[in-house]
């Protein structure tokens, strides 16, 4: 390979690189099922938490939810403390159980009870985010801007529409590069 045909393959590497793993919508503007999300990087899981009115049925045994994100916007967001355009989110919502194997105390995750998704995109939403909840299907609608998932997630989450408070990595990185959201920090400082 001569010179210029190196460079070539290489711009053509860096492009690929960027966004590829990012959020995949129809011609219809529906959010594909991010298939392989089990693959991305685990931010965290919360264990029985509740902040809805869709709290746990089963106080004994209190739900997980394990959050992905697609893993470039996960660099992204180490090096700069902010998401980047096309990132995407996954909550998976799973059942616990105490009862099995060799268990005798404690809990750990079971049946699959929801998948919700959540998605920066700076020119298709004109408030920039936009929440999905995939009930079973492989393509989702968006939740209208004035949806409930919206107004909790704009003010109460600490980076952006995210709730990194809840994410002991990322906060480290959102308070050294200073960009937790001004409005998330005067409530916390009460
Ligand atoms: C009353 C507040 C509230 C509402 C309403 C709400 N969420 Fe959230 N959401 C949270 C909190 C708190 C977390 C933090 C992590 C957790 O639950 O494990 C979260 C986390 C998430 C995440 C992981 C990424 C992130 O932002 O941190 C996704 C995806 C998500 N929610 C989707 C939805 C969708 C879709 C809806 C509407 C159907 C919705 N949420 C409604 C409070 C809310």
């Amino acid at each position: 390979m001569n010179k210029s045909l190196v460079a070539i393959f290489f711009s053509f590497a860096l492009v690929a690189q960027t966004g590829v793993d990012g959020p995949q919508f129809t011609a219809d503007g529906q959010l594909t099922f991010p298939k392989d999300y089990r693959q991305w990087t685990f931010l965290s899981s919360g264990l029985g938490m509740t902040y809805g009115p869709a709290a746990s049925a089963d106080p004994a045994n209190p739900r997980f939810d394990n959050v992905f994100v697609n893993p470039s916007s996960y660099r992204a967001f180490i090096e700069t403390g902010h998401w980047p355009d096309k990132t995407l989110f996954v909550l998976e919502i799973r059942s616990a159980t105490g009862q099995g194997s060799i268990n005798s105390a404690g809990h750990y995750q079971n049946e699959l009870l929801g998948i919700e998704g959540e998605v920066k995109d700076e020119k298709r939403f004109p408030q920039k985010w936009a929440f999905f909840s995939f009930g079973g299907k492989d393509r989702a609608t968006a939740h209208g801007a004035d949806s409930s998932c919206n107004s909790c997630h704009a003010q109460n989450a600490a980076v952006e529409n995210t709730f990194v408070q809840f994410y002991p990595v990322l906060l480290d990185v959102a308070k050294s590069k200073g960009t937790l959201n001004a409005a998330f920090l005067q409530k916390s400082s009460h």
